[in-house]
């Protein structure tokens, strides 16, 4: 999405990380609420949506396919065209760096009559469409993409949708959202089978404007199964700060010497909370106070002092409840004394970039040993700081530039990026955020 040039950004030690601080929307809630907001009738307000490039792209397309979109500040109004209604886009669909639009608005495509195609940059562009493709071909719809099901891609929507039972061979929330997102347009019952449970924001939500959808456990996992449909109503949504960009904080204000951060309204949905007990697992100073509920999920504020980590396992069966944490994650490994292993990284493979590859690009540059295989990494921690000194290819994504400039406030020669750029897809707060609390990053 963003056209902006490539711009260099250098992280150098840092000392005591102290304040109270907010962090902005959840992304997945946000790409949501606009879309649910896009198929419902009516109109509905969204509160604190987060406005990062990803989440914009997902509201152009939700112009381009009818909907009519107010903002103020950082709150939203969605007109909807209700299910059934989306228009043929004249244009192209630029979905930008942004896997979760991309792969939930073909759920929504795969059952209107019409035809659209779309897009992304250059890293959305290598990532694997056929895992929403494959299923969603099963209602009826067809899509042309390039080779290996990549992007840019035509979908013909189909107008006498069938409703669908989908085994997901994934733990992708992704892939459940696209099929289910398709079923709302399909006469009849859609399930879709997790193996493991996955984030479940799409089914929390969907209930709240109006469908049917139920969880049960089955010999084969989680099934889900939604009533196709229904009459989506306008539902008001407040989005809770976002617990992906809290880790970055909850890191920092570990592993920097002398910090104390409070991180409030950060979200705790189970599915998102992995990294804060893989943290307190190592051995972090952090607690998570005032717990309450806000518009259908729990929020907390985290609390977390510098403290003394040490490297442990992090089981495979955390993996999809801090799918996005890995990198920020290492960043802790690399820091505490002995080694951690990761098991069951299989998906960070196909995120914004190959995030394993990315993660002991990382820490080689700052001079951290790691052993990997194909879904497995071991991380040798110094027991303090890193070397560092290394510059890193961020090859857009935002993850990869956000922990290299953490891992840099650890760092004896700091550490550098080739681009900053690539973090306003979900935090563009960062730099400023970090910098007012006592960070240096130039
Ligand atoms: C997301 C699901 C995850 C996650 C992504 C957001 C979502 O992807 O990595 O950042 O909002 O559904 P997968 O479902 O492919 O694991």
């Amino acid at each position: 999405m963003s056209s902006l040039p490539l711009e260099p950004a250098q992280s150098c030690p840092a000392q005591g990380l102290k304040g109270e601080v907010s962090v902005p929307g959840d992304k997945s809630i946000s790409h949501r609420s606009l879309m649910f907001g896009t198929l419902a009738l009516g109109d509905t307000e969204i509160r604190g949506l987060l406005t990062g490039e990803d989440v914009m792209a997902t509201a152009e397309a939700m112009r381009r396919l009818g909907a009519v979109i107010e903002r103020d500040g950082d709150d939203f109004r969605v007109s909807g065209v209700g299910v059934g209604g989306l228009q043929e886009p004249a244009l192209p669909l630029d979905m930008g760096n942004s896997g979760t639009s991309t792969r939930l608005i073909l759920g929504m495509l795969a059952t209107h009559d019409l035809t659209a195609v779309v897009f992304g940059d250059a890293s959305l562009n290598k990532r694997p469409m056929a895992r929403v493709t494959d299923p969603l071909s099963q209602f009826g719809a067809r899509f042309m993409a390039r080779l290996g099901g990549r992007l840019p891609l035509a979908v013909q929507g189909t107008a006498d949708a069938m409703p669908v039972r989908y085994v997901s061979p994934m733990a992708s929330a992704q892939v459940k959202s696209a099929v289910l997102l398709a079923g709302l347009n399909a006469p009849g019952e859609t399930t879709l089978i997790e193996p493991t449970p996955t984030r479940d924001h799409t089914e929390r939500m969907l209930r709240g404007f109006g469908a049917s959808v139920t969880s049960e456990a089955s010999n084969e996992g989680l099934a889900i199964t939604l009533t196709g449909q229904p009459e989506l109503r306008a539902t008001p949504v407040i989005v809770p700060g976002d617990p992906s960009s809290a880790a970055f904080l909850a890191v920092a204000g570990t592993i920097v010497p002398g910090s104390a951060l409070t991180i409030t309204n950060v979200m705790q949905n189970e599915h998102r909370t992995g990294l804060f007990q893989s943290l307190v697992d190592m051995g972090a100073d952090l607690a998570l106070v005032n717990p309450r509920e806000v518009a259908g999920e729990t929020v907390a504020d985290v609390q977390v002092q510098s403290s003394s980590l040490k490297g442990c396992l992090i089981p495979a069966d955390r993996a999809p409840s801090q799918i996005d944490e890995y990198p920020i994650l290492s960043v802790a490994a690399a820091v505490a004394s002995g080694t951690t292993r990761m098991e069951g990284l299989e998906e960070l493979r196909v995120k914004e970039s190959d995030r394993l590859a990315g993660i002991i690009d990382m820490l080689g540059a700052a001079g951290v040993v790691t052993r990997s295989g194909e879904d497995w990494l071991e991380i040798d921690g110094l027991g303090g700081p890193v070397p560092g000194g290394g510059l890193v290819e961020t090859q857009l994504d935002h993850r990869r530039a956000m922990s290299t400039l953490i891992l840099g406030m650890v760092a004896e020669k700091g550490m550098g990026v080739d681009d900053r750029n690539c973090i306003l897809t979900s935090f563009p707060t960062f730099v400023t955020l970090f910098n007012d609390l006592g960070a240096d990053i130039a």
